[in-house]
C-alpha cells in the first residue's frame, strides 16, 4: 500500500480524528519502508507501517520500527491487529530484519506481549502526552 492509504485510520484511531493532525510520519517514504492494510469489502479496516530504524535497545542489529498500528474502532478485539502484526513481521523478515521495535502505548502493551514482543526500558511520555514503552521483537532468536 502507499502511505496515503493509512492516513484515514491513523487520523481517526491515533489522532482522535483531529482534522489538522499530522498523519504523515517520518520514515514513511524511506527506502525499505512498507505499509500494510486489511481491506474488507473495499474498506480499510486495519493499517500498520514499518521502516528501517535502529533502537538503542538492540545496537548494531538490522532493525525496523513499526508505526501506526490502528484498527477500525468497531472491529477492534476481533483479531485483525494480530493478523496484521504477523504480516508486518513476515514482511520485515523477508527484508532481512533481525529486530522489530515500536513505541507502544501503555494501553496497547498487552497486545504486543501477546505476540511475544518484550517491553524494554523505562516508560516515557510521547509527543502526544500518552505514556509509552518501547517494545521489541527479536526475529533472529526465533520470535514470530
Ligand atoms: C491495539 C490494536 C492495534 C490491537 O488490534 P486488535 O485488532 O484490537 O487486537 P486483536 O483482536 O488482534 O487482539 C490480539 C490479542 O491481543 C489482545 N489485545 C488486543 N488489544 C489489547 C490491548 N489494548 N491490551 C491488551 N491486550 C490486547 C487481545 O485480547 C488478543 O488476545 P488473545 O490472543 O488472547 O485473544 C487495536 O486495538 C487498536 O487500534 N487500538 C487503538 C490504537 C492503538 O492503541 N494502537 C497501538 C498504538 S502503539
Amino acid at each position: 500500500m502507499s502511505a496515503e492509504v493509512t492516513y484515514d485510520l491513523r487520523r481517526r484511531v491515533l489522532r482522535e480524528g483531529h482534522p489538522d493532525a499530522s498523519v504523515a510520519f517520518a520514515g514513511d517514504t524511506e527506502p525499505g519502508a512498507f505499509h500494510l492494510a486489511v481491506i474488507d469489502e473495499g474498506s480499510v479496516v486495519a493499517v500498520a507501517s514499518a521502516h528501517p530504524a535502529g533502537t538503542v535497545h538492540r545496537p548494531g542489529r538490522r532493525s525496523w520500527r513499526v508505526r501506526g498500528m490502528a484498527v477500525e474502532p468497531l472491529r477492534q478485539g476481533t483479531g485483525l491487529g494480530a493478523v496484521l502484526l504477523d504480516a508486518v513481521v513476515a514482511r520485515a523478515r523477508v527484508l532481512g530484519a533481525e529486530v522489530l521495535w515500536a513505541a507502544g502505548r501503555d494501553t496497547a502493551l498487552g497486545f504486543y506481549q501477546r505476540r511475544d514482543w518484550v517491553v524494554e526500558g523505562q516508560g516515557y511520555l510521547a509527543a502526544d502526552d500518552l505514556p509509552h514503552h518501547t517494545v521489541v521483537l527479536d526475529l533472529a532468536s526465533g520470535g514470530r
